[in-house]
């Protein structure tokens, strides 16, 4: 079966109401999609995985069986074992190697894409002006989006093999074109 984005949004959305749940799964497509343009790989395979990295989340909000409960459902829906596999790794408590691209940049944008996106939160202008520095300034203020684990958005980017400076503007700018859907302020809304 051929992955496609809208086969994955369409799965997403029939089994996730919670539009918290649905920007998070959006911005972590935008930081995964860009980073898939950008190394030359499937990029609807690679939006498809994150769009559902957290498809079961909402019946599922344990982790005892998030996300591993999920996966034979989405076998069962046609996806691939790639991407099932990717989903699969995006968990810590489930050891798996990030052995591929794909994981890797899954994890690594997985926690950093919430984060940016409660610091674009706090802005007069949302993510528009925001840089890597005032975003590592709020990674050290642990009661700043307290939910987020900073060990895994640090590891995340030394596992890309990124700078964890130039690994945050990537998802800066993955993720500004949209602001707007994300529910974050820009120059066109001020
Ligand atoms: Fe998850
Ligand atoms: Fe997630």
């Amino acid at each position: 079966m051929e992955v496609s984005r809208e086969q994955a949004w369409e799965t997403l959305t029939r089994h996730t109401k919670s539009e918290a749940l649905l920007r998070h799964a959006l911005a972590v497509e935008a930081a995964v999609g860009w980073y898939a343009r950008e190394l030359g790989e499937d990029e609807e395979l690679w939006r498809a995985t994150a769009l559902l990295h957290d498809f079961d989340y909402e019946m599922h909000p344990t982790l005892d069986k998030h996300p591993q409960d999920g996966a034979p459902i989405l076998r069962e829906e046609g996806y691939p074992e790639e991407l099932v596999e990717s989903v699969l790794s995006h968990a810590e408590h489930l050891s798996m190697p990030r052995d591929t691209k794909l994981k890797k940049t899954l994890f690594a944008c997985d926690e950093l894409a919430g984060f940016i996106h409660a610091c674009g939160l706090v802005r007069p202008d949302g993510i528009e002006t925001l840089e890597p520095k005032s975003v590592r300034k709020k990674l050290k203020q642990p009661s700043f989006a307290a939910g987020v684990h900073r060990d895994e958005v640090y590891r995340g980017a030394e596992e890309l093999g990124l700078d964890l400076d130039e690994h945050i503007a990537n998802v800066i700018q993955a993720m500004r074109p949209i602001a707007g859907r994300l529910g974050l302020r820009t120059a066109a809304s001020a």
